[in-house]
């Protein structure tokens, strides 16, 4: 079977955030939005046919997950990630974002310290700072064209009120997919300092060959016992508007506290349309997802290109992961308010500031690229146009 990645979909008045809501969350309508990390692909009918075989059946009520949805996320995460979980490892929660906070519920106290690795997905801030903990940041470095780790800065910021570390593997926004090597630097220190890791691998299944994803909780069992990961087929399958994730913790002591935190909210029901598109996918999609991951490298390959032959005072930062792009803007010497209004005014862009995922992101922008071709081909050229001609 052969997808069709460069079919336009009309997304606009679908109540679609990132076509219909520009406006609202950008300040410009008229953009080409790249900013919502969702993909503008058709959903594949192995999915779309079973939530209308579900649909069908016309009572939506309570319901469970059946062991079938269970099983497809176990076989994909062996398969895949070669990762053995077992089923009672396995907690159903509504969004990744939820479980980041209740994580930070049911691990730390009000006044605890909480580490994050800037720039960094933001919303990790927010579940910090909103429930009474304390934000530290361990910067990530460029280098050498890469965002990589600050071991030494890290060991720096860990003292006694430090509990918990939230890591992006693979990281949003930069791209990198965390070696085994970094994993396990990161994960000795956190044993060392009696330091919780929670590992966000929303992302883990877009990693572009031959890199390899690490599942952080592999690398030991003494790793495991400290580690909550959060998977989900949100960004894999593009179904966040399903509401539909999965956190997993092997350790009985630290499941048993994030599921009382789940269940103190109510949090786990979840949706019956979650659950079935969620089974679909994972039993289903990876012939699917090799060749959407193809055809990210073919968008990548086209604005690197674009970006050299063309517009050389951007660069991109080449992703091992994810359909984020982290374009590197400082050459334009343009600073906070001048780059955004450059970017959205001018070269009407709706990417993200790069300055909203804290230290590091200034001068940056992040592009969505999880679209058809012709769109990454016209936002390039409105950039060279405004580059070339309005700055
Ligand atoms: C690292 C990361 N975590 C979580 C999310 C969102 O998760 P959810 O929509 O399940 O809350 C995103 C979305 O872009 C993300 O990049």
């Amino acid at each position: 079977m052969n997808y069709n990645f460069d079919e336009i979909i009309d997304r606009k008045n679908t109540a679609c955030l990132k076509w219909d809501y520009s406006k609202e969350f950008l300040g410009e309508d008229d953009v080409i939005p790249m900013w919502v990390a969702d993909m503008d692909f058709k959903t594949p009918d192995f999915i779309s046919d079973a939530i209308k075989k579900r649909a069908n059946h016309e009572i939506y009520g309570y319901s469970a997950r059946p062991e079938g949805y269970f099983t497809s996320i176990i076989n994909w995460l062996d398969k895949k990630h070669h990762w053995k979980v077992e089923r009672e490892w396995i907690i159903f929660s509504p969004g990744i974002v939820p479980a980041v906070n209740l994580a930070v519920l049911a691990f730390t106290q009000p006044g605890d310290e909480i580490i994050a690795q800037p720039p960094v997905y933001f919303p990790f801030f927010s579940a910090v700072k909103d429930h009474g903990r304390i934000l530290a940041y361990n910067q990530l470095k460029l280098e050498n064209g890469r965002l990589s780790m600050d071991f030494e800065d890290l060991e720096k910021k860990i003292n006694t009120k430090t509990k918990m570390i939230i890591i992006s593997n693979p990281h949003n926004p930069g791209g990198s997919a965390w070696t085994k090597a970094e994993l396990t630097r990161l994960a000795e220190i956190c044993i060392a300092k009696n330091v919780l890791i929670l590992s966000d691998e929303i992302h883990s299944d877009l990693v572009f060959k031959p890199i390899h994803h690490t599942v952080t909780a592999t690398l030991s069992k003494e790793i495991a016992d400290r580690t909550i990961t959060m998977i989900a087929p949100s960004k894999t399958f593009n179904l966040a508007g399903l509401s539909t994730s999965s956190v997993i913790i092997s350790n009985p002591e630290l499941r048993n506290a994030f599921k009382r935190s789940l269940e103190n909210l109510h949090l786990g029901q979840g949706n019956i349309f979650g659950a079935v598109a969620s089974e679909a996918a994972y039993s289903h999609g990876e012939e699917w997802l090799e060749q959407m991951m193809d055809y990210l490298k073919g968008n990548l390959a086209f604005i690197d290109d674009y970006l050299k032959r063309n517009i050389p005072g951007v660069k991109m930062i080449t992703p091992e992961a994810t359909y984020m792009v982290w374009l590197d803007f400082r050459d334009l010497n343009l600073k906070g308010k001048d780059l955004r209004d450059f970017v959205l005014k001018k070269a009407k862009l709706g990417l993200v500031d790069g300055s909203i995922f804290g230290p590091g992101g200034e001068g940056f922008q992040r592009m969505n690229i999880a679209c058809p071709q012709s769109i990454i081909a016209d936002a390039m050229h409105r950039l060279e146009h405004a580059i070339k001609n309005q700055l």
